[in-house]
């Protein structure tokens, strides 16, 4: 099929990159030039797992084109889908103005056969659409498309997603969104585009929902001292409740859990709803990183001046997006209370997005050294295979907090070290004093 996508960010190159190797030829529009330049030379201008070489063979088979919005619409698209951003304000209210600018392009320039709006959109975005659309004499059919890619996986999840939703009026419309599809086996779930809507903000809530879940529990575990890691399987094994996130941390962050809940939360409060359950899960979230803060001063004591190590600065491992990430916003707050904090990311470079005061390592090594307490933020794979005996050689302290729950105890205390973790069991006794970290007593 002849198919255009609107907004090349994580969504639309991975969804481009995707659709033109199924066979559908793809041309990927954005209005950042540079970004579209780049795009053209097969470079992608985030992170993200395989997607390169994909998107380069793509290019190469002619299979796939980059072009500049609006001049670069085709006029023959069967499907236009639109990706771009629909960022969120504090008050929950959803800012359309980048979706409404690409529609505004696509009815005047290119009217294909069917609008599919895979941007995450308040409920009833589409029919106001339709509405819009048919006012300026553009006869496109509207589809709400929702994507349920996560980053860091996005190619995988993309080839392999555990449904596609498809909410649409039109039979037609229905049956081309299908044909576009027809490769995947995973089941389709066709409703009205409302419902559409709301699967995708319901998916994220629900998945905050556990998040918050198990970090709430962390901190009773942290005052019981037993282990939510074990708690966490004991309940996961259940069917009904299921091992995925379940994961206690930093609480959750990136480009999306966060805003679609407030989101969410902003819809259900035009409605009169008062979203109990769902304010709970974002108090619980926000205040998840103060309390991890605690722990580090019921480690230190007072935080001026201290010298800390932080490791990982992405939301999550995969990725470079530093959108809403908890570990930024850990920094922070141990910066503002004194503490000097040298951190290493393996795919975040550059200071762009970092709190003012951070010094950046260009290697974890170089980011212990001195340090009176470790903390790590992002769980990826090379820092928690570090060779932990040296890193506890080149630390002043030796407490490592590891804020993901993702290292085993066991290696660092061999290394000589104290673990810490977030509603782990202490097997090393509590409290621990200042003096007691500075002498390393393990
Ligand atoms: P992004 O910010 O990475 O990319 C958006 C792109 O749209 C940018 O490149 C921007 O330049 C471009 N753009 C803005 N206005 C435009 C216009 N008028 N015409 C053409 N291009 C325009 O966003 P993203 O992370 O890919 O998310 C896109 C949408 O998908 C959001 O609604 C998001 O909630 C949803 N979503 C994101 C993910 C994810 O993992 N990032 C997953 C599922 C759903
Ligand atoms: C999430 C959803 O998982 C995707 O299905 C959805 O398409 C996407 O949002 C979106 O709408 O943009 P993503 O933001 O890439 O994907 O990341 P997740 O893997 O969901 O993680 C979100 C946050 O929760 C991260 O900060 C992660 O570290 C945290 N998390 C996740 C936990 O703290 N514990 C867990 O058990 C799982």
């Amino acid at each position: 099929m002849r198919i255009e996508i609107i907004g090349a960010g994580y969504v639309g190159v991975v969804t481009a990159a995707t659709l033109s190797s199924w066979g559908h030829r793809v041309t990927l529009l954005d209005i950042n030039s540079e970004r579209i330049e780049q795009l053209s030379r097969g470079s992608v201008h985030f992170y993200e797992p395989d997607l390169e070489p994909i998107l380069q063979q793509q290019l190469a088979e002619g299979a796939l084109d980059c072009r500049l919005f609006p001049h670069g619409l085709i006029d023959q698209a069967q499907i236009a889908m639109i990706c771009v951003g629909t960022p969120g304000n504090m008050k929950g209210h959803t800012d359309l103005s980048q979706l409404e600018a690409a529609l505004q392009g696509i009815a005047t320039r290119s009217a294909p056969e069917v609008i599919a709006i895979k941007s995450t959109v308040p409920v009833g975005t589409g029919r106001k659409i339709m509405g819009d659309l048919a006012r300026r004499n553009c006869d496109s059919m509207v589809v709400a498309n929702p994507e349920f890619l996560r980053e860091g996986s996005a190619l995988y999840d993309s080839f392999h997603p555990d449904r596609v939703v498809i909410g649409v009026d039109q039979p037609k419309a229905a049956a081309m969104m299908q044909e576009l599809y027809n490769r995947l086996q995973a089941p389709l779930v066709i409703t009205c585009p409302e419902e559409a809507e709301l699967i995708k903000y319901a998916s994220n809530a629900f998945l905050a929902t556990k998040i918050s879940f198990i970090n709430e529990l962390s901190r009773f575990c942290s005052n019981w001292d037993i282990d939510i890691n074990v708690i966490a399987r004991g309940i996961g094994l259940d069917h009904r409740v299921g091992t995925h996130f379940l994961q206690a941390g930093s609480g959750f962050g990136g480009s999306c859990l966060p805003k679609d809940l407030k989101s969410l939360i902003g819809q259900a409060a035009t409605l009169g709803e008062g979203a109990v359950l769902l304010r709970a899960v974002q108090q619980v979230n926000e205040s998840q990183r103060g309390w991890i803060v605690q722990q580090v001063e019921q480690i230190l004591g007072n935080l001026a001046g201290k010298t800390l190590a932080a490791w990982g600065l992405s939301f999550k491992a995969g990725t470079d997006d530093l959108r809403d990430s908890p570990a930024i916003d850990l920094i922070s707050l141990l910066i503002d209370k004194g503490a000097q904090v040298t951190a290493y990311d393996p795919k975040v470079a550059g200071s762009s997005g970092l709190p003012a005061g951070l010094v950046m390592a260009d290697n974890p090594e170089t980011a212990v050294v001195s340090a009176d307490l470790l903390v790590l933020l992002t769980e990826w794979p090379e820092l928690i295979n570090m060779d932990w005996q040296q890193v506890g050689k080149l630390m002043s302290g030796s407490v490592v907090l590891d804020t993901r729950n993702c290292l085993d105890p066991e290696i660092i205390i061999k290394a000589g070290l104290i673990y810490r973790g977030i509603g782990r069991a202490m097997q090393q006794g509590i409290p621990i004093t200042y003096q007691q970290v500075k002498k390393g007593l393990g």
